[in-house]
């Protein structure tokens, strides 16, 4: 059942597509990402109306130009709702296209034991049939469900781990998946129906990282993607490490194995203090298993979230 408490959600929110406007009700891709305020986002969702929730508009972007300040500044708006006694949630609207980045960015840096909720939608808010308000009235539902914890993703009636969540489709509606490990929960007419335990997080590393972004962060570690393909040659990291990347990930192909020319190329710019990790181009099952002498695997993290974390990993190194 869900929470029949006065316990407040908090709703941030940061533009994309949830918050588009085009120009015909027809066009679900001509539109501007970021327009619509969240106020009015809640307000066309009828259903919102005898829920305790409050507004606040943190950005209103596209969410492709996400930065390491705009999560910064998420960061520390979140972590101080969730200090509120009064509040027992925050759920976040936020773009399709980065969304898997910004839940790892938090569930890192903040291991919430309240619920942050993210969600989305594929069509703009003045499409003939948005799915925004479909999916805000479910990331509410799980932001108030007992028991619900950590960051999350909310979207097409499926609730997801920031581990597990990943933008799969660039149109369809039903536009994440959760590779083998499946969704948490399903929202279904309001009610949940838990199919895994809640998501767990490192909260000693989180309580370091959030200490960290407290203070203005000057330089945050420069962390590249370089993939590898036919035809690699390397030659691209060379130049990341002259242009000053701390970190490289290696988007491998298969079970994160990597052309004899990039790997060459990484392992050098590995003995020059480089930090390299290397994950799979593959859409599921991450790199298993870690055979001696091979570069550091990113377990099950996609390469934009195996980024995300060498960046925090090397944040903290200072
Ligand atoms: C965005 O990521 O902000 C635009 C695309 C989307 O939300 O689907």
């Amino acid at each position: 059942m869900p929470s029949t408490t006065s316990a407040r959600t908090v709703i941030l929110g940061t533009g994309g597509t949830i918050a588009g406007r085009s120009q015909a009700a027809s066009d679900n891709v001509g539109y501007r990402a970021g327009e619509v305020s969240v106020a009015d986002l809640l307000a066309a969702v009828p259903a919102l109306a005898g829920h305790a929730l409050e507004a606040r508009q943190l950005a209103q972007i596209d969410s492709k130009d996400m930065d390491h300040a705009l999560w910064q500044g998420l960061a520390q708006a979140v972590a101080d709702e969730l200090a509120r006694e009064e509040v027992q949630a925050v759920v976040i609207t936020h773009g399709t296209d980065t969304l898997e980045e910004t839940a790892w960015f938090l569930h890192r840096v903040l291991a919430p034991t309240k619920p942050v909720v993210l969600t989305a939608a594929m069509r703009p808010a003045s499409a003939l049939m948005p799915d925004g308000p479909q999916n805000l009235l479910d990331a509410v539902t799980v932001a108030g469900w007992p028991g619900a914890r950590g960051v999350l993703a909310v979207a097409a009636g499926r609730v997801m781990a920031a581990e597990d969540v990943r933008k799969v489709h660039g149109y369809r509606v039903d536009a994440f998946a959760t590779d083998e490990a499946g969704p948490l929960a399903l929202v279904q007419e309001s009610q949940l129906r838990v199919l895994r335990p809640w998501p767990q997080a490192d909260a000693d590393e989180a309580a370091r990282l959030v200490q960290a972004i407290r203070q203005p962060v000057t330089q945050w570690p420069r962390v590249d993607i370089v993939t590898s393909h036919a035809g690699c040659d390397g030659a691209l990291v060379p130049a990341l490490v002259a242009l000053g990347a701390r970190g490289l990930v290696a988007e491998g192909t298969g079970n994160g194995t990597l052309h004899a020319a990039l790997e060459g190329a990484l392992r050098t710019a590995q003995s020059q203090g480089v930090a390299v990790l290397r994950a799979s181009r593959c859409w599921a099952g991450g790199v298993v298993g870690q055979p001696e002498g091979a570069l550091p695997s990113a377990g099950l993290l996609t390469p934009a979230k195996a980024r995300v974390e060498l960046m925090l990993r090397l944040l903290l190194q200072g």
